[in-house]
């Protein structure tokens, strides 16, 4: 047992943020006991760590991020998503064959998470078996909580970043062979979207999703564009979902569907069906998207909503900037479309981006007892002039914070980076 002495701050729903001031965190095996005032007596012996003035936090958890486009971070962010995949992301992608550059990409991008305060991620490789097998490797032995999925892409991508739907399949099973008995960082099945990926590749997936029991991440009715190639390329689908429905992919585990921007009602009826979740991805939105997600409609919908970075769609690792341009652009959409669309409160952002979003991969994301202690002490955030409750602190975090405004990290009780 150890005792963490601070200001701690953590979600318990979209609307409730817990705030307990100058208290001590009660850690045991790496997981939350209690929260205390005072030190209760059954706990004196137990070492004390005093974090001073920093707020302890959970670790945040980005729910889509392509951990090859690392490189492109803040580049080309004046193109539309089909002519910045083509022109620039899906020549980057194709370096994923040599593996001396795949690892150091790797290395860096997973100690940068890391800085970021980032613990817990759905993750996107390439197409290259080996080069994904070392990036799961990797988090594995880290101990971050995980989905890493080798990508499928078999159809109307260029030569040199496509696969046969047999090869496709084949590397996929290998990969889950290898990497299915993992204990943090899992695979799971990433075929890219709809549109790069044929009916016969899906199905040879969904087959692979029943036998080994995973799930799956993909790009989601993410612009009108992919929407309508996917409805194209799949005419006896009604929308996008009941592509990888009819394919068998959703029933196996997991379901993350990137961005959701623009789901007709079937998409949002099967998505429910199969508890998946809707992944926002702020940054990326506004840079090669174009849309906005309806939030607060499909959260009252009942769908599990989550943040993603979205790099390099996204140019910022940190999902604490994410939380905070989720609320913006929740207030942009309410301006513009008023009706169902409606300004999200800070809470729920920040809760979309650890409870909710840490709710995929287990008890992470919180702060209350049974939950593990992934956590974050921030601090030097009030200026010389205010004083700022924890929760103060952390929402003024989330909108000018940086990697320096991050003093400690623990995962699972355990110090770290
Ligand atoms: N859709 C298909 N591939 C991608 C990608 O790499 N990034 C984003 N944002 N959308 C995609
Ligand atoms: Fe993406």
């Amino acid at each position: 047992m150890q005792l963490f002495h601070g200001n701690i701050v953590y979600s318990v729903s979209e609307r409730e943020l817990a705030e307990h001031t100058d208290s001590y965190i009660a850690v045991e095996n790496g997981t939350v006991e209690g929260i205390y005032p005072v030190i209760p007596e059954k706990l004196g012996g137990a070492p004390v760590t005093d974090l001073g003035d920093g707020v302890i936090i959970p670790a945040f958890s980005d729910l889509h991020v392509h951990a090859p486009q690392y490189p492109q971070r803040g580049l080309v962010m004046d193109e539309l998503l089909y002519d910045w995949l083509h022109k620039y992301t899906f020549p980057l992608e194709a370096r994923f064959a040599d593996m001396e550059f795949a690892r150091a990409v790797y290395d860096a991008f997973i100690d940068d998470m890391i800085l970021h305060g980032t613990m817990h991620a759905a993750v996107f490789g390439t197409i290259h078996r080996e080069a994904a097998g070392y990036l799961i490797s990797r988090m594995e032995e880290k101990g971050l909580y995980a989905y890493v999925g080798k990508v499928n892409m078999d159809t109307d991508s260029p030569e040199y970043l496509c696969e046969t739907a047999e090869d496709s399949v084949r590397e996929t099973e290998v990969f889950l062979e290898q990497y299915s008995a993992n204990r943090t960082a899992k695979p799971v099945l990433t075929p890219r979207f709809a549109p790069t990926c044929s009916g016969e590749l899906l199905s040879g997936l969904g087959k692979l999703g029943a036998k080994y029991g995973v799930g799956v991440q993909t790009h989601l009715v993410e612009s009108l564009w992919e929407a309508a190639e996917a409805k194209k390329h799949f005419p006896d689908c009604s929308c996008d979902t009941e592509i990888y429905e009819k394919a068998g992919l959703l029933d196996n585990g997991p379901v993350i569907g990137a961005h959701f921007i623009f789901p007709e009602e079937e998409d949002i009826r099967i998505l429910k069906k199969y508890n998946g979740y809707a992944v926002q991805c702020p940054d990326a939105t506004v840079n090669v998207i174009a849309g906005i997600m309806r939030t607060a409609a499909l959260s009252e919908r009942g769908i599990s909503l989550g943040l993603g970075s979205d790099i390099a769609g996204g140019a910022n690792l940190g999902i604490y900037s994410q939380i905070s341009r989720s609320v913006q652009l929740s207030k942009l959409k309410e301006f513009y479309e008023p009706g169902e669309n409606r300004a999200i409160p800070f809470s729920q952002a920040f809760y979309m981006g650890t409870k909710q979003g840490g709710s995929l991969f287990g008890r992470v994301g919180s702060l209350e007892p049974g939950y593990l202690f992934n956590a974050l002490v921030i601090d030097g955030l009030a200026g010389p002039f205010e004083k700022l409750t924890p929760g103060q602190t952390v929402e003024r975090f989330c909108y000018l914070g940086e990697t320096g405004h991050i003093r400690a990290r623990f995962l699972a009780g355990k110090k770290i980076g």
